[in-house]
């Protein structure tokens, strides 16, 4: 693996899942195979679990490890090509890059969608500066459009807890928030889900519909009931519109998930990336309650990064 920001850069996925699973047993079977490399954990945005989970798998695979919370402690930056610097950026994008390069091994990056323009978000506008001017494997922390470490996770989680011999049902659902957040968790989810052997359906308010370039065929549905009819998992999150970007259309029904609406499901476990705004994504009681399988979810975190880090060091011996 050179490179990883999308399902895209696993060549088998039941394999990677395998393997993570496999460092669950033991995180520290390699303590080692890191040693004398460095990895540089870049968060242009916040985060708790991405930051201190990918430490972790650093850490038990021996790698020195550089955390830079850009956005409160390095210059402010400048993205935009030709600009004349006389304003308030102070680093060029690609100098901080360049000077990375110097000093990591693997670079890790963080960096959310703007959110201001709908072009830039799509197209990636800074993972990719970091993918061209990059001399080092280059791993997604949350991008744009994708958050792949977090959809591994995922599907460690949904292995982990499945052991009848049929295809499980997994519902994407979205849920209210106070503010337009990005599309990122969805879509990297249905992307993952289209891979794994399961029946995967989407429900959505009308106006909430994912990018097509991500839902391709998958089921979208927008009665939040019929769509968590019998499913054996339920993964709650917001996402604003994609089509009318940013903006939050009207939704006359309360779409956050309760006890009440898990009556319709298989008895399905409960799954949420986290942050998660309580009663109003999923109430207590589900967040509380024994379906919930989202601190295991969390837990798993460490070891997608793991089997990522671990495949992005066998291409640098
Ligand atoms: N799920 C997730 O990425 O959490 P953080 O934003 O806290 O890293």
């Amino acid at each position: 693996m050179k490179n990883f920001t999308s399902v895209y850069d696993i060549d088998n996925l039941q394999n990677i899942i395998a393997k993570a699973l496999k460092i669950k047993e033991n995180p520290l079977e390699n303590p080692t195979k890191g040693k004398g490399k460095t990895i540089g954990l870049v968060f242009l945005n916040s985060s708790l679990r991405t930051r201190l989970s990918s430490q972790i798998a650093a850490q038990n695979l021996g790698l020195n490890v550089l955390t830079l919370n850009a956005a409160q402690e390095a210059w402010n930056l400048e993205f935009a090509d030709g600009t004349v610097m006389n304003g308030d950026t102070v680093e060029h994008i690609k100098d901080a890059i360049g000077v990375l390069n110097q000093y990591c091994d693997i670079i890790a990056v963080r960096c959310f969608a703007g959110m201001k323009s709908k072009e830039d978000d799509v197209n990636e506008s800074i993972l990719s500066q970091f993918l061209k001017h990059a001399k080092v494997p280059v791993i997604s922390l949350e991008s744009a459009t994708r958050h792949p470490l977090q959809s591994l996770a995922d599907c460690i989680t949904i292995t982990e807890n499945w052991t009848e011999n049929r295809k499980p049902k997994v519902v994407l659902t979205w849920a209210p928030h106070i503010k337009p957040i990005a599309q990122a968790v969805g879509n990297s989810f249905t992307e993952w889900m289209q891979r794994m052997d399961v029946d995967f359906v989407i429900a959505n308010p009308e106006g909430y519909d994912l990018d097509k370039n991500f839902t391709k065929d998958t089921k979208v549905i927008h009665n939040q009931d019929e769509a968590l009819k019998d499913a054996d998992f339920v993964y709650v999150k917001n996402w604003s519109s994609f089509e009318d970007y940013t903006t939050m259309p009207k939704v006359e029904e309360n779409w956050m998930l309760t006890n009440e609406k898990l009556e319709l499901t298989n008895d399905a476990k409960v799954m949420h990336c986290l942050p998660v705004r309580r009663n109003l994504e999923l109430s207590d009681e589900v967040m509380d309650g024994e379906n919930s399988i989202i601190y295991q979810q969390a837990k798993n975190r460490i070891f997608s990064a793991q089997a990522v880090f671990s495949e992005i060091l066998d291409e640098l011996k």
